[in-house]
């Protein structure tokens, strides 16, 4: 097959491309604008590959998408191109609007032109695979049942909302004119190569500078945690396997409070880089809490678990400790994608975060 793949110089998306290209006989074409978020560092081992196209291309140009399907003739497309940060979408909103929604507008419009010209197995085979959140359904409390694919969506952020937006274009691209649609939502995920701005590596980061670890609020807010490559394999195994028109909710099913996974990190740097002097818990703050911050995320996978018979491959325990071991033996990485946007590395101090205590 050859798979186009939007995003894929991001975290996830290079985690994706890394596995199509080394673990199948697909030829990639690996479509990104290269933001602050986008390296081609992550492509490490393939980005000069035979099969692997890369395509530095902005997906809200909708002339350049159009031409890069009809260039291409992919026979499925996966799209993770975003803007991903909540705290950059509060700080700045607009860019999130113009990838988010009219980013995936674009390429729904460019599939539907390229998928309505294609005929026999080519156009049976053919796939638009939307990667989205579960950032979408809202937020839950303590006591309620995990998001199921019925959960009406209550987006909080203004990137919960534009993904949410995307999501509806793309249901909507199926119902109205039978676009072979797939989305899935995912809770979130770690691993190496994830932008320093995200909780686990900027922990790790400041910790190995020896400053104040930033934790929101209380802590006690509760995410659902993913090994990036099991995100990588679902989406894989749903491309493979999934029904057009449905959505799949990708989860580990593993709660941890932001409190857990700070104390988590610590105790694995307690391990594998002790400080002379104390132990990096020492250094946890607390700060003024996320604006809209939400409280719990928790999905429940059963349909993708019965259905398609996926299950991730890690736990949290061992999904964490190579997680560690790797941002340790790539410093020098977290070093130089901070280089290009120093100033903007920990977007929530752009709305005056101080320590409380
Ligand atoms: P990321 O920020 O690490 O990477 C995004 C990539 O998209 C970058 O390479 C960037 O250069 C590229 N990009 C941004 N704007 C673009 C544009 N206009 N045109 C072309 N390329 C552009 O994001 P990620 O964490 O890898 O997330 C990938 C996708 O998965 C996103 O759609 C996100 O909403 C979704 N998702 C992320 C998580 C998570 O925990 N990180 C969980 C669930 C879903
Ligand atoms: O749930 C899936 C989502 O997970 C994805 O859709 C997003 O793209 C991805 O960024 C992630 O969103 P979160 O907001 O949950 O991730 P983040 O790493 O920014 O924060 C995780 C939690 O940790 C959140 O409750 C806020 C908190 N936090 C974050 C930072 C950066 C802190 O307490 N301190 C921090 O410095």
């Amino acid at each position: 097959m050859r798979i186009m793949v939007t995003g894929g110089a991001g975290f996830i998306g290079s985690a994706l491309v890394r596995q199509l290209v080394t673990e199948t006989d697909n030829t990639v074409i690996n479509v990104d604008k290269l933001t602050y978020a986008g390296n081609l560092e992550s492509l490490a081992g393939v980005r000069f590959h035979p099969r692997h196209t890369f395509e530095r291309t902005d997906i809200c140009e909708p002339e350049e998408v159009r031409h890069l399907l009809e260039k291409h003739r992919p026979d499925a497309l996966i799209h993770l191109a975003a803007e991903s940060h909540v705290d950059r979408s509060i700080a700045g909103p607009g860019a999130f609007i113009r990838t988010n929604i009219q980013g995936t507008f674009n390429l729904l419009e460019a599939a539907r032109a390229h998928w309505e010209g294609l005929t026999g197995p080519e156009r049976e085979r053919f796939r638009f695979l939307h990667v989205s959140t579960d950032e979408v359904f809202g937020d839950l409390a303590p006591e309620d049942p995990p998001f199921t694919e019925h959960t009406a969506y209550t987006p909080s952020s203004p990137y919960s909302a534009s993904k949410a937006s995307s999501d509806h274009l793309v249901q909507a691209w199926h119902r109205t004119y039978g676009l072979p649609v797939l989305l899935t939502n995912c809770s979130n995920n770690y691993g190496p190569y994830q932008y320093p701005e995200k909780l686990m590596p900027l922990v790790i980061l400041k910790a190995l500078r020896g400053d104040p670890l930033p934790v929101y609020g209380t802590g006690e807010q509760s995410r659902d945690w993913l090994y990036v490559e099991d995100h990588a394999r679902a989406l894989r195994h749903i491309l493979d396997r999934g029904r057009p028109g449905r959505s799949y909710n990708i989860s580990g099913a593993c709660e941890r409070t932001n409190l857990e996974v700070v104390h988590a990190l610590c105790a694995q740097l307690n391990r594998l880089a002790p400080h002379p002097e104390y132990s990096y818990e020492r250094l946890i703050r607390f700060v003024p809490d996320r604006p809209g911050h939400d409280r719990r995320y928790a999905l429940d996978a059963t349909r993708l678990f019965q259905e398609l018979g996926w299950r991730p491959a890690e736990s949290f325990e061992s999904g964490l400790a190579k997680t560690v071991r790797w941002y340790l033996d790539h410093r020098d990485w977290m070093e130089r994608v901070l280089h290009g946007s120093p100033a903007h590395w920990a977007a929530g101090e752009a709305y005056g975060r101080e320590a409380t205590g």
